[in-house]
């Protein structure tokens, strides 16, 4: 791991692998290429590693052995496709206690933690945020409150599907892009307080970055499912691809990398 000061951190997302789903794959492919020369300290994915349908085992194991073909340390949360939706609008119903086990059956945990170059990095489930698992949720909370607390100062960015909010984090929108009124009040409260310097999160399909209430937002795009030349405009940028943060002291250093950049010409 490169102890000098300056960290490099590779944010991918949306991957939705599945052994019947090659565009993501294939991108997948030429994501584990790009790290296998860039060495980033750490990979972050911020979920929907599986193609659509939590209870798929196939999908499951598939995803599994993809993520185990990089060669530096990464990290995941788990994103709906993977454990279940939160209202409004659930796709595929709500989050369980079987499909969490499942999740972290095949990654171990849907929480982290980690201290690295000056910063404190730390991997939310927000699909446990303002839904039916009360007691999950409480026990994050307690989680996070004790891990912010040993950050001695540090800044903290948190990762997790679903964007804290879609424009600001005072907003009072309530739509299943972002999580809920009530975990939002609270990142709210970690970010005005100067803890929390930076949120990333896929879900959107879109690579979003704002700055509200002293933290960096960055919506970080999906892996794969678009076809070659069909980037577009909506609430943020979407195409595919993955974002690199370079972190030194408590700036961060943001930067969209697409096809071209992870070596590829066109997907298929
Ligand atoms: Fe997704
Ligand atoms: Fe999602």
């Amino acid at each position: 791991m490169n102890l000098s000061n300056q960290t490099t951190v590779l944010h991918v997302s949306d991957t939705h692998m599945s052994p019947d789903f090659r565009a993501g794959t294939d991108m997948w492919t030429a994501v584990v290429r790009y790290v296998e020369r860039a060495r980033p300290d750490l990979v972050i994915h911020t979920g929907d590693v599986i193609h659509d349908e939590p209870d798929n085992e196939r999908d499951y194991e598939f995803a599994a052995f993809q993520m185990r073909r990089l060669t530096t340390p990464w990290r995941i949360v788990p994103g709906n496709h993977d454990i279940g939706d939160s209202d409004p609008d659930p796709y595929h119903g709500l989050i369980t206690d079987e499909r969490l086990a499942r999740f972290r059956h095949h990654f171990g945990t849907d929480r982290w933690s980690l201290t690295i170059g000056d910063w404190q990095l730390i991997g939310l489930n927000s699909l446990l945020f303002d839904n039916r698992l009360a007691t999950e949720e409480a026990e994050q909370w307690d989680w996070l409150e004790e891990r912010m607390s040993e950050s001695n100062g540090r800044p903290v960015g948190l990762f997790m599907h679903k964007p804290p909010s879609i424009n600001s984090l005072d907003e009072d929108l309530y739509v299943n892009k972002a999580v809920g009124l009530k975990a939002r009040a609270r990142l709210l409260k970690l970010a005005e307080s100067g803890a929390v310097k930076l949120i990333g999160s896929g879900h959107l399909h879109e690579h979003v970055v704002l700055l509200s209430k002293g933290a960096l937002l960055v919506g970080a795009p999906a892996v794969g499912p678009l076809p070659a030349g069909k980037a577009s405009l909506h609430l943020g940028l979407r195409c595919n691809g993955i974002v690199e943060y370079r972190l030194s002291g408590d700036a961060v250093r943001v930067r969209l990398l697409q096809e071209a950049d992870l070596g590829i010409r066109s997907v298929t």
